[in-house]
């Protein structure tokens, strides 16, 4: 049983959070869940079971203090609170170059781990939203989310947001194997951003992606799901996902 579903994307503002939102959501609704779609036909249970669901957002750049970041935006969707960001950095760069240039230390991916893996222990679901795409680095040695994955004790695996349209089957394909190459489990893709009126590349993507990379597309959010409100989004989120 997936006890950790690690959120990686293809690209910076491919939609992490707010898939990571309506993961969220699901796995809250649901006991436990083995994937995206063993969460949804758990659904019947949600009431019922109200599974309790961490978010960990390692790394949040490009807010200052008092600005809201990723956890914020979840938070506003979905109702949920409890919500853990490792550290947050000025500039609106990689982690690992921000921190450089304010000149703060930042933690080790196995802190990261350690701290996920203790969430875990207590939690039915911990939900990881990386900073842009996987290769980006965590920490002072750049250090991304792969081994911070790697580092943990619980059972985990990645899904991958990516775009819906052109140029999305290379992007996806390069994350892909690279979390094979890596050995790292992935769970499905799932499209952060899908059109009201696909254009041919985006119909045709959607029939390729699983096709290219032998990973199946498991959810599709649908553009401007950012902007419903929580009771909206929230009764919506179930059926993003197959
Ligand atoms: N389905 C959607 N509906 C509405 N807005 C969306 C959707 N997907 C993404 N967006 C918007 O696109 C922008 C980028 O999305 P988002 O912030 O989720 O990206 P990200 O992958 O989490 O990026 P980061 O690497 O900064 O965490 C945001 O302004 C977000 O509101
Ligand atoms: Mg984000």
């Amino acid at each position: 049983m997936t006890k950790i579903l690690i959120i990686t994307g293809t690209d910076t503002g491919v939609g992490k959070t707010i898939t990571t939102a309506a993961l969220a959501t699901c796995y809250a609704h649901a006991a436990g869940g083995v994937d995206a779609g063993a969460a949804l036909d758990a659904a019947g249970a949600a009431e019922r079971s109200g599974a309790s669901v961490a978010v960990v957002k390692p790394a949040q750049t490009g807010v200052t203090a008092d600005e809201p970041g990723d956890l914020a935006d979840i938070q506003r969707l979905t109702g949920l609170t409890d919500l853990h960001e490792g550290i947050r950095l000025r500039d609106p760069l990689a982690p690992t170059t921000a921190a450089r240039r304010e000149g703060v230390p930042l933690p080790t991916v196995e802190a990261h781990a350690k701290f996920i893996d203790h969430l875990a222990t207590t939690r039915d679901t911990v939900l990881v939203e990386g900073a842009g795409g996987l290769l980006v680095g965590l920490d002072e040695d750049g250090r991304g989310l792969a081994e911070l994955a790697a580092e943990l004790s619980t059972p985990f695996a990645f899904v991958v947001v990516t775009r819906a349209g052109l140029g999305t089957l290379n992007h996806t394909g390069l994350t892909v194997e690279a979390l094979r190459a890596r050995d790292l489990p992935i769970d499905g893709l799932i499209i952060g951003s899908w059109p009201a009126d696909p254009d041919l590349a985006e119909q045709c993507n959607l029939d390729d992606l699983p096709v290219t990379t032998g990973v199946p597309v498991i959810g599709r959010i649908p553009a401007g799901a950012g902007g419903l409100d929580r009771a909206a989004f929230t009764a919506a989120a179930l059926g993003w996902f197959v």
